[in-house]
Formats: structure tokens, C-alpha cells, sequence
């Protein structure tokens, strides 16, 4: 029997703007994954150096028999490049190539590709349609579903950005297989994310299949990708704008954050500072009496036995505190923070500065 895990459909619910996730092996080549797609002339792939020679010709084959023209726009690789003058290259070559208000993107890579794709389609001609193929795990869990889309500023992350949903969602889990360890211990930090916040049997499951994951086992990557993929549509159905919910999808983004931003994007990958983030906001928890320090320190184990740093960097407090307060969920300079409030639930609160300098003291390299 093969061990290509069968196609399973997860569905984001958001009336007229509803589309699948397809989570499955070998689903680039497969003429299925891409029908009933939006008619067009045109399709465009916008992918980076790394995975561009790795999966473009191969997409850009299944979708020659949907589009009569099919281009390929090859973004600089990385965090540090998430910004304006690489979203102009997207521009360049969309209008270079004469592209019309019904050419479809396809963001082929991981979730700065599909950030900055999503960002590109939401912007040019005020909206074309966009499909997500993520090649990473943080991507195939996380960023390539739910319509958040981003560059970063010198001053803070994702601050430039909309909302708009893809037309469709496809996990080709065979991906993955290239990927390197340190982007699959990222990924599983957001993978972790969803047990605290929603679902601790997930996070049980998750502790058992551990080492499962780490080696990339077809039947444990797509169990992991399939149930993340619910947690956040039905976070997101709910709110798709983050008008509240949507907010605990955000547990260890705060401090993490502040990590990305105080080293300089791209010297911690994001899922590493979401990782040890997680643990800062766990120990946060910890000290407003929410949890006990028995989930603390499971908590912590996990992320360590995921390859993630559970120390973090020595910016000093106040450096945390500035990046912090430019948190998209700050209010009035208040800064909130994602809590676990009972194992599997999460609540958006302040807490007093003090309070958090000591989390950051204890929590941080000496
Ligand atoms: P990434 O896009 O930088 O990809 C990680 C690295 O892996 C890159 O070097 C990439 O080229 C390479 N790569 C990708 N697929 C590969 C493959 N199959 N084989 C070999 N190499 C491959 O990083 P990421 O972790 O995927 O995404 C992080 C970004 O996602 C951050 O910018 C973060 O802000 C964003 N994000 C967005 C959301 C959202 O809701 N939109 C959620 C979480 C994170
Ligand atoms: N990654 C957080 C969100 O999509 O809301």
C-alpha cells in the first residue's frame, strides 16, 4: 500500500469568499488540484531562488493546460526581502507582461512568498485572484490560509498589509520533504500553537507523534497539517478579520515579535520566535495565576524536543517593551498579550509592565 496520504478537503466558510484547503501527496502534478479555478489568459507564478528551481516548472506544466500563458517571477530568497522594493518586482512583471485584471497569482514557496503574493494580488488592478501553494509546514498550517497578507517595515512586522482570501488552498505534502530540519522545527511551533489555544488532545497527539513529525512521516505530516488547517478555519470563519478570536491564533507572536524585530528580521526564523515566544507568554501565564507550572514546564519541554529555542535572546526588557508596543494588538500604546487561561483556551490581555520585565529577565539569555 502507498504511503501518499489520500487528498483530504478542509473548508474555510466565509460566504462568498469561501474556498478549500487540499492537503495532500502529490497534488502539484495532478490536473484535479487545479481544476474549476477562474478562467484567465494568464497565470503567473511568483516563487524565490530556492524553490522556484526546486517545484516551478513542475506547477507551471499542470497549469499549461489551464492557461494558455503561464510566467514564472523569481523573488531574492528570505525574511530580510519582505518588503516594497521586492513587491515592486511582482508589479514589474505583471505589468511588463501586459497582465489583465483576470490573471491569476500562484504564491509557490513558503509564507513570505505567499504573504507578499497575497499582498501583490490584493493591490494590483484593486484585486486579482490568488491560489496558495505552500511549500513549507508553517505555511501548509498557518500563513497560506486565512487571507492575512504582508510586507514587513524597518519598524515592525507585517505593519503594511490586507486582507484578502486566495481562491484556494493546495498543502502538496511531498513538498515538505525538502525542506530544511531547522524550517520544519519552525513550522511545528505553529503547529504546537493550536493544542494551549484550542484543542490539548491535539497537543497530546502532537507529544506522542513527536519524533514522527521531526522525520517526516507522510500519514503524521498530513494528520498535523488537516487538524491545524480546522483549528484555523474555524477560528477564522468566525472572525475573519480579527475583530476578537482571531486574536489567540496570535499565542507567543507578541513576544515573538519583539525577538524578529530586536535582532533584525531573518536572524531568528519566525517560527523560532514563536516558539520561545510561547514559552515567555506560557511563563506569563504562569505568574497571573492562569496556569500551573506543571503545564509550564511541559510546554517548555515540547518546544525544546521540537528543535525551538525555549531561551531567548538578550535584548533587555525595555528593547522587548518598544517593539512590543507596536504590536498590531496594542491599543493606545497598551500592549496586549495572547494567555492561555485554563490548557486549551486562550484569553487577549495587558498585564502590568513589571510583570512582564520579570517574565523577560527570567526567560532570556543571562
Ligand atoms: P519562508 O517563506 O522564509 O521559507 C523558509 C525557507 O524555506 C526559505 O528559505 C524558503 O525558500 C525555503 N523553502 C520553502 N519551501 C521549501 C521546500 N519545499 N524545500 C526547500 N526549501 C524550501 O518562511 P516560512 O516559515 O514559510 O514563513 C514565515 C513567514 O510567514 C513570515 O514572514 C511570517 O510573518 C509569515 N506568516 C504569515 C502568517 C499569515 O497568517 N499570513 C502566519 C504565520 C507566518
Ligand atoms: N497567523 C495568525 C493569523 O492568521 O491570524
Amino acid at each position: 500500500m502507498s504511503d501518499i496520504p489520500h487528498l483530504e478537503r478542509v473548508a474555510i466558510d466565509l460566504g462568498d469568499r469561501s474556498y478549500p484547503i487540499l492537503i495532500g501527496g502529490q497534488l502539484l502534478d495532478a490536473p484535479s488540484t487545479w481544476a474549476d479555478l477562474p478562467k484567465a489568459s494568464a497565470a503567473f507564478i511568483v516563487t524565490n531562488d530556492t524553490v522556484g528551481p526546486l517545484y516551478a516548472q513542475r506547477l507551471a506544466a499542470a497549469l499549461a493546460g489551464r492557461y494558455s500563458q503561464v510566467h514564472t517571477v523569481v523573488l531574492p530568497d528570505g525574511e530580510s526581502h519582505k518588503d516594497w522594493q521586492t513587491l515592486n518586482l511582482i508589479f514589474d512583471a505583471l505589468l511588463g507582461q501586459g497582465a489583465d485584471r483576470k490573471t491569476v497569482l500562484f504564491a509557490l514557496g513558503g509564507g513570505v512568498v505567499g504573504d507578499m503574493t497575497g499582498f501583490a494580488a490584493a493591490c494590483y488592478m484593486r484585486g486579482v485572484p490568488f491560489v496558495q501553494v505552500p511549500t513549507t509546514l508553517l505555511a501548509q498550517v498557518d500563513s497560506s490560509v486565512g487571507g492575512k497578507t504582508a510586507i514587513n517595515h524597518p519598524i515592525g512586522k507585517n505593519m503594511i498589509g490586507a486582507f484578502y482570501q486566495p481562491h484556494r488552498v493546495v498543502c502538496d505534502l511531498d513538498t515538505l520533504q525538502t525542506l530544511p530540519q531547522r524550517e520544519m522545527s519552525a513550522g511545528l511551533a505553529e503547529v504546537i500553537k493550536y493544542g494551549p489555544i484550542a484543542d490539548m488532545a491535539f497537543l497530546d497527539w502532537i507529544d506522542d507523534h513527536l519524533d514522527a513529525l521531526m522525520a517526516r512521516d507522510p500519514q503524521a505530516l498530513a494528520h498535523a497539517v488537516k487538524r491545524s488547517c480546522e483549528i484555523k478555519a474555524w477560528v477564522v470563519s468566525q472572525d475573519e478579520r480579527e475583530g476578537g478570536i482571531r486574536a489567540i491564533l496570535n499565542f507567543g507572536h507578541t513576544f515573538g515579535h519583539a525577538i524578529e524585530a530586536g535582532l533584525g528580521f531573518g536572524e531568528w526564523l519566525h517560527g523560532e520566535a514563536v516558539g520561545c515566544g510561547m514559552v515567555m507568554a506560557s511563563h506569563l501565564s504562569q505568574r497571573l495565576g492562569l496556569v500551573d507550572e506543571a503545564f509550564v514546564s511541559r510546554f517548555t519541554a515540547l518546544i525544546d524536543r521540537a528543535g525551538l529555542p525555549t531561551v531567548g535572546p538578550k535584548l533587555g526588557a525595555e528593547v522587548y517593551l518598544h517593539h512590543m508596543r507596536v504590536d498590531k494588538k496594542a491599543e493606545a500604546g497598551e500592549i496586549k498579550f495572547v494567555l492561555i487561561d485554563k490548557p486549551g483556551s486562550a484569553i487577549v490581555r495587558g498585564a502590568p509592565d513589571g510583570l512582564v520585565s520579570q517574565v523577560i529577565d527570567d526567560c532570556c539569555a543571562a
